[in-house]
């Protein structure tokens, strides 16, 4: 019935848990049936009606303070608020009256008298919902006066580099309470005082840089007044004009709407409909857009004949051609495999789609790798062998479904901080959680949660836990025989089992490698075991292991031995770290793969993209990245495109990758800053930001979500323009006049985007793959009935230990992550205030590691490796077990891949910078290496400069 009606944008409270029935009954004279469980405010905004509120959102249940939501109820005394009261069948709601307009009035009355009525100055003005309630019931004015005691002097919290915390306007509605505490579940806001003395303050009547708050702006969201408010509204005025797009930060794939005032943004702001997010984000996504309008963006192409000249500012056309010319030359002189082209996780769909075309079609090769094989190549080959399909098995919100969770080596509360809401969320309803991780992450006690299990492994010895855990399951007759039976490849399963059984793999046997106490890691098996649902998420430290593929497909086995795949609440979920992982996978990125992984040796699927792109293919897998590296060196391998990749940053070794990229001839990159990378490069060919561009990225959740274009290009081009104008040069034409036309061609060709194109991403909002015939909406969860490779095949999981092990010489292991407020190589959160939360990289010590070494927190240390040494300085902290250390990779200076060695995954070569053998020693200044830097860095901007003074 609520069909005839048309809903309100905002329904007051949520859409209630598991409503198994619907109710009738008659608000303001008319019928509506609506879910068992809602409000009665709920019920009334969805036939349209608008009931006045100010504590009530349906972000957050109800709280029912502000009492402006009055309703008249036939059959009851008074005038219930219709926030907390629910629905019931028969019932007889009257929303308006003179008796609830005059209680109402006199309510908002009493909030007016300790309110700046200053509308007309205020920087929310027109998006208030005060002024909005003020301006519905006609409260111009306060019969109690705007004079007596009031808060108005109060003093605004400016500590927050984004927003602004002014209590004179605040009316003490605790939505910005709830709002910290439910959704992002962070519990850094608290209500001091009590009656007409209550305000709202962060932590311990601490500004809000002192406290908790992780500058997330949920609490800013729900602020109905300009209690709470982006500094960037305050100083440009509000928005004109808003456009729905996805975050260009990490692989959980936020929907904001992109707020302008002609070509400026003035905010981002979380969509609410967005169903990776559903209306949250992070400081990241929400805040540090600042880099997209930084002074140190190039926007005019550059060439240069050697790294040791100045650069020289071109036309497009120019740059161009002369990328082509020296390509061609580089090809006649050593041939057709001395070139290739690295996409980046960074760049969309179908920009990387289009790079690889271009390598297979334009170049001739399959010299094509992505930025993935340094991160999630192992999820890749791990679990399109145990269940045949190369991505996580569930949508985000199946975590809501859970009843146990198994954290490995991911770290969501800095890393994928919206996905940790929602799992915080779920725990806190009383799910439990197991963390498998060296270091004491945020999540194994924070507020109101504590994991049942932290099992702090030795760095490196994944695999065995991996094996202890199953070993449990099925020698304590927790394995699920009858899902085993149906599902899975018998013979396999048998396989399998008899190497499991071995003692080899008991957890008192593998104590000692793993060192994680045999009794806890049995409990902790039980409990995943006998969950009604139990879902493992993973992170990168589970892949960039020398066995990191084992470890992917231990995990696939442990879900398939207790039949947690193929339902909501379970699965196996990589949380993929930059926001286009899946879709740079997806795409074709990879040497040996066309898009859709499909093996480029299979004539058939050869011969459909030799069709459809007019050119013959290269049967032969081309180089991988750090085959790449190795070629250069050699003297075989002289030319790359790298578009929106810092490899000089982001790849293992760096002397090593230094000494490649200093080998090539021709190296092209293209990126919106002169990145390290940049610094070798011989053509600089300026990119586009996320908001000057059109195109789509894939999630974690395998989710293809629209990048809207929100202002011209800087640069004059969107990314695929550019690569379409190299193909061109290169005499392979290619002909799109818009990204839509490229995932046209990239469904035709691709059986899991089959049925994608743009104006159904417009319909849907979002799609998750595989999207066809099959599924034409989507399919938010995998394998269910059936695996994608038919039967769950049970991979052997030998353990075999890395050979990078802790020696006398190297007697401490590092290991790496990311901070929440810096994002990868840190290019652009290091280029917004972001670094006010870290700037720059610190090593994380063990005091017992600290005191035998004389290391205090603040001191500089030299960590040296065999690979080579680097110097940053200490913070000594129990976080970190005794002989294990641990840094971040966000700063180029501290240059934490120079310590980090070329061990890589045996089948994916995804580098192992999560185990390396350190020395760790207190220094007094940088490393030669950082000396040398600095010099090479000083040098290149001066030819930038030299450039841009020219040009000017
Ligand atoms: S917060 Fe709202 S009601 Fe208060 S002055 Fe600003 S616009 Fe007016
Ligand atoms: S910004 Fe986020 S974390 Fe900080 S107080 Fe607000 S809701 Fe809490
Ligand atoms: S960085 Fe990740 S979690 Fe944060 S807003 Fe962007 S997509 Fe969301
Ligand atoms: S909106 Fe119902 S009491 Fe505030």
């Amino acid at each position: 019935m609520s069909e005839q009606y048309t809903p309100l944008d905002e329904l007051g409270t949520p859409l209630p848990r598991a409503a198994q029935t619907r109710v009738s009954l008659k608000i303001d004279g008319q019928q509506i049936q609506v879910d068992a469980g809602s409000s009665v405010m709920r019920a009334a905004a969805l036939m349209g009606i608008n009931v006045p509120k100010l504590c009530a959102t349906d972000s957050l249940d109800a709280f029912g303070s502000c009492r402006m939501c009055l309703v008249e109820i036939e059959g009851r005394k008074g005038s219930p608020a219709s926030c907390t009261t629910l629905v019931e069948e028969g019932m007889v709601v009257s929303t308006r009256s003179d008796q609830l307009e005059k209680l109402r009035r006199n309510v908002l009355e009493l909030y007016i008298s300790d309110h700046p009525l200053d509308c007309v100055t205020c920087p929310t003005n027109g998006d208030c919902e005060l002024q909005d309630v003020a301006e519905e019931l006609g409260v111009e004015d306060s019969r109690y006066g705007l004079h007596g005691s009031n808060h108005q002097q109060a003093t605004k919290d400016e500590s927050n580099p984004y927003f602004t915390f002014d209590p004179s306007m605040c009316i003490v509605c605790y939505r910005c309470v709830r709002a910290c505490d439910d959704i992002q579940g962070t519990f850094a806001l608290t209500v001091d005082g009590r009656g007409f003395e209550s305000k709202i303050t962060a932590g311990q009547m601490e500004s809000f840089m002192e406290s908790e708050c992780v500058s997330c702006g949920a609490c800013v969201n729900s602020c109905p007044t300009a209690a709470l408010e982006e500094k960037s509204v305050i100083e440009l005025g509000m928005p004109e004009k808003s456009t729905v797009t996805t975050c260009a930060y990490c692989g959980v794939g936020c929907a904001f709407k992109v707020e302008t005032r002609g070509d400026e943004v003035v905010r981002m702001t979380p969509y609410k409909d967005g169903k990776a997010n559903e209306g949250h984000a992070c400081v990241k996504g929400r805040f540090a857009f600042g880099y997209t309008s930084h002074k140190d963006r190039i926007t005019t192409p550059m060439i240069r004949e050697s790294i040791d000249e100045p650069w020289q500012e071109v036309d497009w056309k120019q740059a161009i051609e002369f990328t082509a010319r020296r390509f061609r030359e580089i090809q006649t002189e050593y041939g057709r495999d001395s070139i290739g082209g690295i996409t980046s996780s960074r760049c969309s769909n179908e920009e990387t789609y289009l790079v690889q075309k271009l390598v297979r079609a334009g170049f001739g090769n399959n010299n094509v790798d992505t930025c993935a094989r340094v991160c999630h190549s192992p999820t890749g080959y791990g679990l399109k062998t145990t269940l045949g399909e190369s991505a996580g098995t569930q949508a985000f919100d199946s975590v809501a479904k859970a009843d146990v969770v198994m954290l490995i080596g991911a770290n969501p509360t800095e890393a994928h901080p919206v996905f940790a809401s929602r799992l915080k969320r779920r725990l806190r309803e009383g799910a439990q959680l197991i963390v498998v991780d060296p270091r004491q992450t945020e999540l194994v006690d924070s507020p109101h949660i504590r994991a049942a299990h932290h099992l702090q492994l030795l760095p490196g010895s994944n695999v065995a836990f991996a094996n202890a855990m199953a070993h449990v399951i099925v020698t304590e007759g927790l394995a699920d025989e009858a899902y085993i039976r149906e599902r899975c490849e018998i013979q396999a399963w048998q396989d399998w089992s008899g190497f499991i059984r071995g003692e080899e793999n008991s957890p008192e046997h593998l104590q000692a490698v793993t060192g994680i106490p045999a009794a806890e890691l049995r409990a902790a098996a039980r409990l995943y075991a006998k969950a009604g649902n139990a879902a493992i998420y993973y992170g990168l430290g589970v892949t960039e292991h020398s066995q990191g593929s084992t470890m992917v497909m231990g995990i696939a086995n442990m879900a398939m031995v207790t039949g947690n795949l193929g339902r909501e609440g379970v699965g196996v979920n990589p949380l993929r770290g930059q926001n286009n992982v899946q879709g740079s996978c997806d795409m074709g990125s990879f040497p040996h793969e066309l898009p859709g992984y499909r093996h480029i040796s299979d004539p058939d699927v050869r011969g459909l993209f030799e069709n459809e792109w007019q050119v013959k293919l290269q049967p032969e897998p081309g180089l991988r990245i750090p085959n790449m590296f190795d070629a250069a060196i050699c003297g075989d391998f002289k030319g790359l495109y790298c578009q929106g990749e810092d490899i000089a940053q982001s790849d293992p070794n760096t002397h090593h990758v230094e000494t490649a990229l200093k080998a090539l001839k021709c190296l092209v990159v293209q990126d919106i800053f002169l990145n390290e990378t940049a610094r070798f490069a011989h053509v600089f060919l300026p990119g586009s930001t996320f908001l000057e561009k059109n195109g789509t990225f894939t999630n974690a959740e395998r989710r293809i979500s629209r990048v809207r274009k929100v202002m011209p290009s800087k640069s004059g081009k969107e990314d695929w323009e550019i690569t379409v104008d190299l193909a061109n040069a290169l005499g392979y034409p290619m002909n799109y006049t818009h990204p839509s036309e490229i995932m046209d061609e990239i469904a035709r060709l691709t059986p899991t985007f089959n049925g994608v194109n743009y104006a159904k991403l417009d319909t849907l909002g979002s799609i998750q793959w595989p999207c066809n015939e099959a599924a034409p909406e989507g399919t938010p969860t995998m394998h269910v009935g059936e695996f994608v490779r038919g039967k769950g095949y049970f991979a052997i999981t030998g353990f075999v230990p890395t050979s990078e092990r802790s020696t006398r010489k190297y007697p401490l292991l590092l290991t790496t992550g990311r901070v929440l407020s810096q994002y990868n190589v840190g290019a652009q959160t290091r280029r917004t205030k972001n670094t006010v939360w870290a700037d720059q990289d610190l090593l994380e010590i063990h005091p017992v590691d600290a005191e035998d070494r004389g290391i205090s927190s603040g001191d500089w240390v030299g960590i040296q490796s065999r690979a080579g040494d680097t110097v940053l300085r200490a913070v000594v902290t129990e976080k970190v077990q005794p002989g294990v250390v641990y840094t971040t990779f966000h700063f180029p200076l501290t240059g934490a891949n120079i310590v980090t060695t070329e061990n890589s995954d045996w089948a994916t070569n995804c580098p192992e910078y999560k185990v390396t053998a350190v020395q760790a020693t207190r220094v007094t200044q940088p490393s030669e290496w950082q000396k040398q830097q600095a010099v090479f860095n000083r040098q290149q901007k001066e030819f930038l400069d030299k450039a841009r003074k020219s040009g000017a």
